[in-house]
């Protein structure tokens, strides 16, 4: 293999997404114990339901007789039921019965992939093995939702866009006071500033240096082996009433190499009778605003041709997207020499 075909499959990789990593891949209410329900998530379909315990379940969304998606049928007794011919599978993705066929050979056999597959704070997260890493690590979550000190919402969208713009979105403060200049939480701050970039325990810090506290200023991105998130502040402004930032956390989940899911928790930090009426006055006001801002997110980045990386002039506040394409592309290397490497051994 060449040196090039290499940088390819790296490439490749890395828009496709990695291996190896935890994946926010629905809503936990979207998945019930009455009927499954179907998700993309790597160019992979997947199926979800729940046991009757309302332990979650995922395999290949593919019926082992003959692909029909599972997700078109029913649960039966904490198992799937294909609507097609009635073969039925378990959460191991192994054939329970087929009812049409009387000692049928396929019973018994696993014959789909399953997913470990675990929820946090409102959404299921859903394990995607690689060759080095086959078995999951810990999923390690933001503080601010593993801390009662936090309460917030969660929010998900899925944008026209490959993953990667919306992680470089986000590495990319500045376009906050120009994209957003016209919204409610938004509009301050100046137009003109330089980036810096700091290293931290587990990423990254990236920030506006003329000015902090006026707008999105800033954004952490925090990497563990298996998973990748980023959080940023929101300043309310004076308007928005007392009480300090809002803070999003967020997550990128590559659907496919077109496509990604978002899932953007919108947290306060905030306790006692100022936690119910913040909730409260959340959802009656203030979430639309902030919908209307990731709307803008969304039109802008699925407005950008899927190859415009390759013709970006990038300047000194691309810093921050920079970064964050080299440590998903080191990663995504790992990934390749490890699977070339068996390879060749065999
Ligand atoms: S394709 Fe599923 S039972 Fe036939
Ligand atoms: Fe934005």
């Amino acid at each position: 293999m060449t040196a090039i075909d290499k940088k390819a499959l790296i490439e490749e990789r890395v828009n496709s997404g990695l291996l190896g990593h935890w994946y926010p891949v629905a809503k936990s209410v979207e998945v019930k114990t009455s009927r499954p329900h179907g998700v993309k998530a790597l160019g992979q379909k997947l199926v979800l339901w729940r046991g009757a315990d309302g332990s979650l379940k995922c395999i290949e969304d593919f019926c082992p007789h003959r692909g029909a998606p599972l997700s078109l049928g029913e649960v039966h007794e904490g198992n799937i039921g294909c609507r097609y011919h009635g073969v039925v599978v378990d959460g191991e993705g192994v054939v329970v019965r087929v009812p049409a066929m009387p000692e049928c050979a396929l019973e018994g056999r696993k014959a789909v992939k399953s997913f470990h597959v675990t929820e946090h704070s409102d959404a299921v997260f859903v394990y995607i093995p690689s060759l080095s890493r086959p078995e999951p690590p810990e999923l390690v979550l933001p503080d601010e939702l593993t801390s009662d000190a936090w309460t917030g919402f969660l929010c998900t969208a899925v944008w026209e866009t490959n993953y990667r713009y919306a992680i470089d979105n986000l590495a990319d403060p500045m376009h906050g006071c120009y994209l957003h200049s016209e919204s409610f939480t938004l509009a301050y701050g100046s137009k003109q500033d330089l980036m810096r970039l700091d290293k931290t325990e587990h990423g990254f810090h990236i920030t506006r240096v003329g000015q902090v506290g006026d707008n999105f200023d800033w954004t952490d991105f925090v990497f563990h082996p298996g998973t990748m998130f980023c959080f940023l502040d929101i300043p309310y402004p004076p308007a928005a009433g007392p009480g300090g930032n809002m803070r999003i956390v967020g997550y990128a989940t590559p659907v496919d190499e077109t496509t990604c899911k978002v899932f953007f928790w919108r947290m306060r930090k905030v306790e006692g009778l100022a936690r119910a009426s913040w909730r409260f006055l959340y959802r009656a006001a203030l979430e639309n605003n902030h919908w209307n801002v990731l709307e803008q997110d969304r039109v802008m980045l699925e407005g950008m041709p899927d190859d415009a990386r390759r013709r970006e002039m990038l300047y000194q506040h691309d810093i921050g997207v920079s970064r964050v394409r080299q440590i998903l592309t080191r990663e995504a290397k790992q990934q390749i020499e490890a699977e070339l490497a068996q390879v060749a051994a065999e």
